[in-house]
């Protein structure tokens, strides 16, 4: 099934009873993050909220906020699809085309204000209200292709906003570039773009590749574009909402605290950029949509989870030959989405496990620490994931910590962009006897039913 922008999808999630629409009247201060964070909790529904104060426009939120929803946004019955789906999107990609007009382009106001728009606050310190759902392009200076990303920005005026894009980011190298040479960086914010759109812009790939090509192959067809109008950028013809803004690199705007999906508040930055906005364009009935960020379980582990699993399984794979399931914990049993990741293999040499532990804990998916269990342990279910390291590990033989090494941004307890790590061996050990560790069976417990 491929949706052409979250509107479509949306329409079918509530015909089969996954997004609830609130007609009651909510507040974009905490009201509606509030619903969202419990929806996380609860693996619950999307929602569109129709009575947002002080503002016309209906708010999506909660897409991202259930596991099952990811895997069909990407496209796969289980993970395992999904994370196929991802990757084989990366190799197969299917260029844009170009067209004159589309639904965003249905109203252009080129003396835009941001306070049309219901941008919501979601964390209680948080220090104003963030976009935290758009999907940001720019022309990429160092490579000549269109770069996509999804970077938080702090609404810091009427036409203006910060933004936290690093410098190994695409927009965030693009416009450093840009300002050593005295210009500004033309970026549209894309707000409510198909869910391929949103994950091809999370996929892991090269600066070289221009990102709405791996759109196009998760969704099967080329994703249609249209002209920015006061910017030269090429957008979804099918979003709610594009923001088109220019960075001025060199001037400052700091943003933050802000709640993070580790679960804590980042601190302030004072070297982000000043972003003006230049012009909106929106469909007529437009809708925004809003991603909660924050204490775990959240929206944007949620949305990482699959390309942190692909992640995962490059490095374990890279290691050895029998890389079984791997997953990165997340959703209601807890887990960021980041930190603990989880590989089962088919073990063949007692030393396999610290060949994957070593090269995932060492790769790019940021992991701080990674288990590997036997391939008859299903990483999906919580328990079995308990019960092989309660039973399986000997905490002086079996884990080992690393030094310090680089490791996730936003982990408060280690020095900035540094982390020690820590790998779990929680398979059987080949010289002993699998029978000391039969698990226990009540035989006939699939035959009852009450
Ligand atoms: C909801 C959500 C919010 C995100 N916010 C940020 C952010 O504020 N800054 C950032 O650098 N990355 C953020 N990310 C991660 C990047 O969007 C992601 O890593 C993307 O692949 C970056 O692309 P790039 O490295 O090609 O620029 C976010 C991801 C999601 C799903």
């Amino acid at each position: 099934m491929s949706w052409q922008s979250l509107r479509e999808w949306g329409q079918d999630l509530e015909r089969r009873g996954d997004l609830k629409v609130i007609d009651e009247p909510v507040s974009p201060e905490y009201e509606i993050a509030a619903y969202v964070k419990k929806s996380c909790e609860v693996s619950g529904p999307a929602f569109r909220f129709t009575n947002v104060e002080g503002h016309d426009m209906d708010v999506h939120a909660g897409f991202f906020a259930a596991k099952r929803r990811i895997l069909e946004a990407i496209g796969g019955e289980t993970k395992q699809e999904a994370e196929e789906a991802l990757v084989g999107a990366t190799s197969n990609r299917i260029e844009p085309n170009i067209v004159d007009d589309g639904p965003v382009r249905e109203v252009i106001d080129t003396d835009p204000s941001l306070n049309e728009i219901p941008i919501v606050t979601h964390n209680e310190k948080d220090v104003g209200p963030y976009i935290t759902s758009g999907v940001q392009v720019a022309n990429l200076p160092h490579t000549g292709v269109r770069g996509q990303g999804i970077y938080r920005q702090l609404v810091t005026g009427e036409k203006e906003l910060s933004l936290w894009s690093p410098e190994e980011r695409r927009v965030g190298y693009a416009y450093r570039v840009n300002a050593e040479e005295g210009k500004p960086t033309e970026m549209a914010i894309v707000i409510g773009a198909s869910p391929s759109v949103i994950f091809g812009s999370i996929a892991n790939v090269s600066h070289e590749i221009d990102k709405y090509e791996v759109a196009g192959a998760l969704q099967g067809e080329p994703v249609d574009l249209v002209p920015g109008e006061t910017i030269d950028v090429d957008v979804p013809a099918n979003a709610e909402i594009v923001i088109e803004t220019l960075i001025h690199g060199d001037e400052k705007n700091p943003e933050a605290p802000f709640g993070e999906y580790p679960g804590i508040y980042s601190e302030t930055n004072e070297n982000t950029p000043r972003v003006e906005v230049t012009g909106i364009m929106r469909r007529e009935d437009a809708i925004y949509d809003t991603v909660l960020t924050g204490l775990p379980p959240n929206e944007d582990g949620m949305m990482n989870w699959i390309p942190r699993c692909a992640s995962v399984r490059a490095s374990a794979t890279q290691a050895v030959p029998n890389v079984n399931q791997v997953d990165v914990k997340i959703g209601e049993a807890g887990g960021n989405g980041v930190f603990q990741a989880r590989v089962s293999i088919d073990k063949r040499l007692d030393g396999d496990p610290w060949n994957v532990i070593a090269s995932v804990l060492g790769g790019r998916s940021q992991a701080k620490y990674c288990m590997v269990v036997d391939e008859d342990i299903d990483l999906d279910t919580e328990a079995q994931v308990d019960w092989a390291w309660e039973t399986r590990v000997q905490p002086q033989r079996d884990v080992y910590s690393f030094p310090t090494m680089t490791g996730a941004p936003l982990d408060p307890s280690g020095p900035k962009r540094q982390s020690q790590k820590m790998g779990i061996d929680a398979t059987i050990p080949l010289d002993e006897d699998p029978e000391l560790y039969e698990p226990t069976r009540v035989p006939g417990k699939e035959d009852v039913e009450w």
